[in-house]
């Protein structure tokens, strides 16, 4: 009995000191102010709670004005420093490999792939990213990816206004995936036996769920559809190996690095580098274009601007509907604002985290390695003092942005000259939906490119009307639970009046 009463006194006395050492972690310095939460479950649900599109997360913003800009939490079981201080973001993005290292959750690991790009760090991580360019570098999608790109986009938006009516976030997914899998590895949805595209909804419902891997849980049936996908992924390539048939695609060029003599790449890195690009690509830029169309909904001015940008350049070719032209593309100035400024509201990526792996100082505060950091872009992107009057969507802001000003306008209009000739690259600590450092997105102009091509054909050709859903909510990431579902119908020809004057000059 007395041994009995010892055992529960040293468990008590444990559980109360790893409950004290929960709340009171160690360090060699001072730790970022903050509450760890409840004992291993931290302050994770705290975290996932649903908001609203607009705002700063309130998980965030509740912290920051109790502790400040940096401050501790603990999330998914792990230590966490959250940064909401854009000096402290850029040393953190520049310091990749040095004191941070990028980092996912393990589930998301297991489920993105063990060999994934994202799991690599260092030489291989390089290596790999350049692989990565070698498709979708602004060359490649000058030189090879443009033209396909405009008729495929052509051909869906076409396709979109003979149905009438569509559901803007499953059909700009289903368009950006049947291109880019094509691309990747000549793979045709309407012709294939397994359809990958069914495979990677199963895997993407169950993305942001409990690691919890039994039959029933979504996060099993992500698991499976990861299987699934990476199965057709990996049939392909051998298929590839044994028939030695040529194709001009992604897919080519990995096996041809497979097959040199000395190279790191493996037929499981190449498999889990297509599933992962196609993966990347096509939600992060599907939700780009519904949240473009949703804010040209919103802002008839921007609209009109948009469509009188792209109806010079239609105005200003020999043939009307001849494609889009990269120096068309790089010419689109009021086009690139309103991306800028879509990405900038809509936070797409919520958060970006690094381990830290070597004890660092961050604003005077010690953090231990081991420990995890998350950047998060939404309150530096909604910050008044970075972006006035944050809420709005405001393409213009940009055009005195790109002069280097960080004001609105009218404060910019009377001190012009004082941002002039502030340097350029200042603007990235102001800016991170792509992320920053040697981390920063591989696919951004991939990703400009579509939705440039899009409004093109969007505001030329077409007129819409939002009929059903739109509404979207963070938790944290975005979800467009009932769809941004559209009316849409081919626009009488804007260039009607100028054949016709052309026709009677003519005469
Ligand atoms: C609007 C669209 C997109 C947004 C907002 C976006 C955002 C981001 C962000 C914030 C990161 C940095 C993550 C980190 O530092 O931990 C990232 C990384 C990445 N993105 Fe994107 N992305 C977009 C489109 C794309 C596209 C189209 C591709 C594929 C071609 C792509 C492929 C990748 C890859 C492979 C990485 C990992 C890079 C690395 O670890 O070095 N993304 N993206
Ligand atoms: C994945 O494959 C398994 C076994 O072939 C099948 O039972 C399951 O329904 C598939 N899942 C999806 C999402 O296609
Ligand atoms: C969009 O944002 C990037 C990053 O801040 C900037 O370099 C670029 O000039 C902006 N584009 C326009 C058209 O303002």
């Amino acid at each position: 009995m007395r041994s009995f009463i010892c055992f529960i006194a040293i468990v008590v006395i444990w559980i109360s000191h790893k409950v004290y050492r929960w709340g009171n972690p160690k360090s060699k310095g001072v730790l970022p102010p903050g509450s760890m939460g409840l004992p291993f479950v931290g302050e994770t649900i705290q975290f996932f709670s649903p908001h609203r599109l607009y705002d700063i997360p309130p998980f965030i913003s509740k912290r920051v004005e109790r502790y400040g800009t940096l401050f501790r939490t603990s999330l998914v079981g792990r230590p966490v420093v959250v940064s909401t201080d854009p000096e402290t973001n850029y040393y953190i993005f520049q310091q990749e490999g040095k004191y941070f290292q990028c980092w996912y959750t393990e589930s998301f690991i297991e489920i993105l792939g063990q060999q994934s790009v994202l799991a690599y760090h260092g030489v291989i991580h390089k290596y790999l990213k350049n692989l990565i360019l070698s498709l979708v570098s602004p060359e490649n999608l000058k030189e090879k990816l443009l033209h396909d790109m405009d008729g495929s986009t052509r051909n869906y938006l076409r396709a979109w206004s003979n149905h009438g009516e569509v559901d803007v976030k499953e059909a700009a997914a289903d368009m950006i995936f049947e291109y880019f899998a094509k691309k990747l590895f000549s793979y045709d949805e309407t012709k294939a036996c397994k359809k990958l595209r069914e495979n990677y909804k199963a895997f993407i419902d169950g993305l942001i769920s409990f690691p919890l891997n039994f039959p029933g849980t979504a996060y099993h049936a992500c698991l499976q559809g990861r299987k699934n996908a990476t199965k057709v992924i990996k049939d392909a390539f051998s298929e590839r190996r044994s028939s030695k048939e040529i194709h001009n695609d992604f897919m080519n060029y990995l096996l041809e690095e497979v097959n040199k003599e000395e190279t790191f790449l493996t037929e499981g890195v190449a498999v889990d580098l297509v599933f992962v690009l196609l993966f990347a690509t096509y939600e992060t830029t599907s939700a780009g274009i519904t949240l473009l169309t949703k804010f040209l909904s919103d802002n008839p001015a921007v609209l009109r601007e948009l469509t009188k940008e792209h109806e010079a350049i239609l105005r200003s070719r020999e043939k009307q509907d001849s494609t889009i032209t990269w120096r068309e593309y790089k010419s689109m100035t009021f086009t690139h604002m309103v991306i800028n400024e879509t990405v900038r509201l809509a936070n797409i990526v919520p958060g970006i985290f690094r381990r830290v792996i070597k004890e660092v100082e961050l604003k005077g505060y010690t953090v231990p390695a081991g420990w995890v950091v998350m950047v998060c872009p939404s309150s530096l992107h909604l910050n008044p003092d970075k972006y006035g009057d944050p809420l709005a969507f405001n393409p213009w802001r940009w055009e005195w942005r790109r002069e280097g000003g960080t004001k609105e306008a009218h404060v910019h209009l009377r001190c012009k000259e004082l941002f002039l000739g502030q340097e350029m690259h200042a603007a990235s600590k102001d800016f991170m939906a792509f992320g920053g450092g040697v981390r920063l997105c591989v696919g951004a102009d991939f990703a400009k490119l579509q939705m440039a091509i899009y409004l093109h054909y969007l505001v030329t050709k077409y007129r819409w009307t939002v009929i059903r859903g739109g509404d979207i909510i963070r938790r944290p990431g975005l979800v467009f639970p009932n769809g941004l579902h559209i009316e849409i119908s081919e626009k009488q020809k804007c260039s009607e009046p100028n054949d016709a004057k052309e026709k009677v000059i003519k005469a």
